[in-house]
């Protein structure tokens, strides 16, 4: 595992879009699609702006990449502002040029008997799988140590499934909600194996409230009960993150820190 330290928030988001940048420009040179995967969040808000302004100075362009998000919460249309849809197509998609059908994210109504959650989890596995899999997984971490929806206790070996979600998340996300009753219960992800098989995965935390979740992520055992820690596992990761959610690791890990 790779750690950046990042000064603060800005160079944080310039650190993780130039990543990005140079991944999709690697495939455009050769004329391969550029698969990406992509998360929502506070942290990835700056990275998603950069790449917008880069796009717009024409120093990258979209048309050979084809992306999947990491989560969405069940019940919630892509016009609803609190979904993970609109704030993708807010911050990034409508802004720059993807290709028609380029852009997916998981979808389920709050209706669905179970078969058809099987089906919808079962297709967007598939459609991944069809592109070849993930170039670049970008991530963020929870509190709890979640990554996408992948809530303590989730088996390592999970697929695209749906998730009843922790109060502690419910509670980190009432903000933008307007309180915790708003919250859906329920959210559907991309499992930890859907995550683990992307052939490089940046993960991004900022703040102090990222801190101890980074520590256990990167000091600490290789437990189901910090979903993050299965990322050692992993052989290409780097984490992306500031002064401040870097605060509480051990003087030996900061030792050997890239910068
Ligand atoms: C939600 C998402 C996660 C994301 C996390 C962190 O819980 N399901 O995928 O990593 O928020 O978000 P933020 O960057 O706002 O702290």
């Amino acid at each position: 595992m790779k750690i950046i330290r990042a000064q603060d928030y800005n160079e944080l988001s310039s650190v993780v879009a130039g990543a990005v940048i140079t991944k999709i420009n690697h495939f455009s040179d050769l004329e391969k699609e550029c698969v990406l995967g992509l998360c929502t969040g506070s942290s990835i808000v700056g990275t998603y702006a950069l790449l917008v302004k880069a796009y717009e100075q024409a120093q990258v362009r979209f048309t050979n990449v084809q992306a999947f998000n990491l989560d969405e919460y069940v019940g919630l249309d892509v016009d609803n502002p609190q979904s993970f849809a609109y704030f993708m197509t807010q911050h990034l998609i409508h802004k720059v040029d993807f290709g028609k059908g380029m852009w997916h994210i998981p979808f389920l109504t709050e209706q669905l008997h179970d078969n058809a959650i099987i089906e919808e989890c079962y297709a967007y596995e598939q459609a991944i799988r069809t592109t070849g899999g993930i170039h670049l997984q970008l991530l963020g971490i929870g509190q709890n140590g979640h990554i996408g929806f992948n809530e303590p206790g989730t088996g390592f070996d999970s697929a695209t499934h749906t998730v009843r979600l922790h109060e502690a998340t419910r509670q980190q996300n009432a903000q933008y909600f307007g309180g915790i009753e708003y919250v859906p219960q329920e959210a559907i992800t991309m499992g930890l194996s859907t995550i683990c098989n992307a052939r490089e995965i940046i993960l991004l935390a900022s703040g102090v409230a990222k801190a101890q979740a980074l520590k256990a992520m990167i000091e600490g055992p290789i437990t189901h009960l910090l979903p993050a820690s299965i990322l050692q596992f992993h052989p290409q990761v780097t984490v992306v993150a500031d002064t401040d959610a870097l605060s509480k690791l051990s003087a030996s890990t900061l030792a050997m820190l890239a910068r």
